[in-house]
């Protein structure tokens, strides 16, 4: 690279997803003409592989040909989010996903079609509008790869250069405490080296591996953001993990099936049992179906929303079913998904046309044969609302030129995501907030990083080359592989769905007893090329502490509210009406848990009930 190159303003963005694609793409757009800015994109593995290609059913963004509006969009996120998220930024994004549906059409994403040629849609849970934008059951991939297309383009252009295969390790701040640089691992060479750049932009995704297996890919570990974190970042509403109702299971990681089934038609079921009973929102006992025969328990007992009640919901009860009722599939944590009544209606083309994706990956994992048997399906940890702390208005933590975007950031769901929302989120904070943010601040610093000496990152270097040292040479009788295990287990029993204060307090004391643990842990490589061992063992410390973050925060959250379920304190409690922020304390290295008021200027909170049609803030009804 020339001199002159070297000397432009950088842009670092850690994590190659549908965020950190569209953030680069805004930020070479924004510099194509001065060509004063070059964006320097880090990913764990090829961008085509990011988590992103996973979120598979579809995107939202309002159409009004249905009688959806975009206001009605904002209430089911807000209603769907349980309250706990700042309306202003909701409203936003809202307001911004018909164009960015359009932008993808444009670029040639190919969205399924109506018999006239208008972009489908599909209804996704939490919402009586069929708003869900799709390309068959694959839809994250499609649009990861059209904007991978266009930063390509940029690339070629020299505005945009890719780090593949690089791990993120730690951020450095310049002596007004601003973000001037960061420090990564190659992962091949493990070459360890410094970046000065102008603003940093965190699009890694969330932290699923902390659940041991999750429907996220392997490489959503956390590490960025618990590394930030104990640099001093906030860490916002950490115990809002979200349990997607529909996935399979696997050795390696489970795996979703999308909402989009039910969004199809798809219905959830087991066999009824007369004998035992369950109570409807009046008080009145009714029979768990007719013996022997399918009980639709959603259509039932959520007659407005049926199948396509919000995440939480659904996921509450299929655990009563299987676990309370004991009505699971032939008494095993199962109850049946079953898209096959539309493959008998419909042919199995259509179905095909609307699910193309999950359907092959049922079969080639279950060996049967999803279009003539009832899907076997459980709840899986799926996302995290919670994520880096920032600014509603600019996507900035609290870290002077840190940026965060897409599921990395804590913004937009709130105590429960709306299906479908996800995608629009990643690729709004991206294009409309984090990157044209990012620029700003890297244009209007004083000094540019290059200009720094380089004294203030050889020592950063030095210093995480010294702690991967420190942990090269730990030589004790542990695995890292069976602590990682345990923490995955005792997350998954007592921090998902269910949460009871002393399961928690035991928790919290089992992940230090594993911190302590951890530096008994041999590294069984002790070489210098593509050791996967040290990254692992790395990432662990930092799965460690998010957890503390999450477990920390669910103990101290008194209430029920969307994905955070405890049952001593099953009601909304307005005490709780506020954002949990986590902060690291160096001297117990420990969360200390405060809060933060929420934004709910522009929609009142209303409790949810899922039964009935809702009232929007609008005054109409959502039908
Ligand atoms: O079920 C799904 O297709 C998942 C989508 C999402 O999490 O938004």
């Amino acid at each position: 690279m020339s001199s002159s190159e070297n000397k432009k303003r950088k842009i670092a963005i850690i994590g190659g997803g549908l965020a950190g694609l569209s953030s680069a793409m805004k930020i070479a757009e924004m510099s194509l003409e001065k060509k004063d800015i070059i964006v320097q994109l880090f990913s764990i593995v090829p961008v085509k592989r990011s988590h992103s290609v996973c979120a598979q059913g579809g995107i939202n963004a309002a159409n009004k040909t249905t009688g959806d509006s975009t206001y009605q969009h904002f209430d089911d996120t807000v209603y769907g989010g349980d309250f706990l998220a700042n309306q202003g930024p909701i409203k936003k994004m809202c307001d911004s996903a018909p164009d960015i549906i359009d932008l993808f059409d444009r670029m040639g994403v190919p969205f399924n079609r109506t018999a006239e040629g208008r972009i489908d849609r599909r209804r996704f849970g939490g919402t009586l509008h069929p708003r869900t934008a799709y390309a068959g059951a694959t839809t994250g991939q499609q649009l990861l790869y059209a904007l991978d297309e266009q930063v390509r383009r940029y690339e070629a252009e020299g505005l945009v250069e890719k780090y593949e295969g690089w791990e993120y390790l730690s951020a450095t701040f310049d002596t007004n405490g601003a973000c001037c640089g960061i420090i990564a691992q190659n992962l091949v060479t493990m070459e360890i080296q410094a970046f000065p750049v102008d603003a940093l932009i965190i699009a890694t995704g969330g932290p699923g591996s902390v659940y041991g297996r999750s429907t996220n890919s392997v490489s959503n570990n956390g590490l960025a953001a618990a590394s930030l974190y104990k640099q001093g970042a906030k860490y916002a509403n950490g115990e809002f993990i979200q349990v997607h109702p529909t996935a399979i299971g696997g050795d390696d990681k489970l795996r979703l099936m999308s909402e989009s089934a039910r969004g199809e038609g798809g219905r959830v079921w087991v066999y009824g049992d007369a004998s035992k009973t369950w109570i409807d929102t009046e008080g009145i006992e009714r029979p768990c179906g007719e013996t022997g025969k399918p009980w639709y328990f959603l259509e039932e007992k959520y007659p407005a929303y049926g199948n396509l009640v919000p995440r939480d919901i659904a996921t509450r009860e299929i655990f009563k079913i299987v676990y309370e009722l004991k009505l699971g599939v032939n008494g095993q944590p199962f109850v049946f998904l079953d898209v096959s009544h539309i493959s008998r209606e419909k042919g199995r083309e259509f179905l095909d046309r609307k699910l193309k994706g999950i359907l092959e990956i049922y079969e080639k994992f279950k060996g049967v044969d999803p279009h003539e048997v009832p899907m076997e399906i459980f709840p899986a940890v799926h996302y995290s609302m919670g994520g880096l702390w920032v600014d509603d208005k600019t996507h900035m933590t609290n870290l002077t030129g840190v940026f965060a975007a897409g599921e990395a950031d804590y913004q937009y769901h709130g105590a429960n995501r709306l299906g479908a929302n996800s995608l629009l989120s990643c690729v709004f904070t991206g294009l409309h907030v984090a990157g044209p943010e990012a620029v700003k601040f890297a244009r209007s610093r004083e000094k540019a990083a290059w200009e720094l000496p380089t004294e203030i990152f050889e020592a950063d270097v030095k210093k995480e080359k010294d702690f991967i040292n420190k942990l090269m040479n730990l030589s004790g009788t542990e695995n890292p592989r069976l602590i990682h295990a345990e923490l995955g287990n005792i997350m998954t029993e007592n921090v998902t769905i269910v949460r009871n204060n002393e399961a928690l307090r035991k928790t919290d004391e089992k992940i230090q007893e594993l911190q302590k643990r951890f530096w008994n842990i041999t590294v069984p490589d002790k070489g210098n090329w593509a050791n996967q061992s040290i990254r692992y063992a790395h990432q662990l410390y930092y799965m460690l502490h998010l957890a503390r973050v999450i477990v920390l925060g669910a103990l101290q959250r008194n209430e029920s509210r969307g994905a955070h379920y405890k049952p001593d304190f099953p009601n909304t409690n307005i005490d709780f009406l506020k954002t949990t922020i986590a902060t690291y304390n160096k001297d117990n290295d420990s969360p200390i848990i405060s809060y933060e008021e929420i934004d709910t200027s522009l929609i009142p909170p209303r409790a949810r009930d899922y039964t009935k049609k809702t009232v929007s803030a609008a005054g109409a009804i959502s039908n």
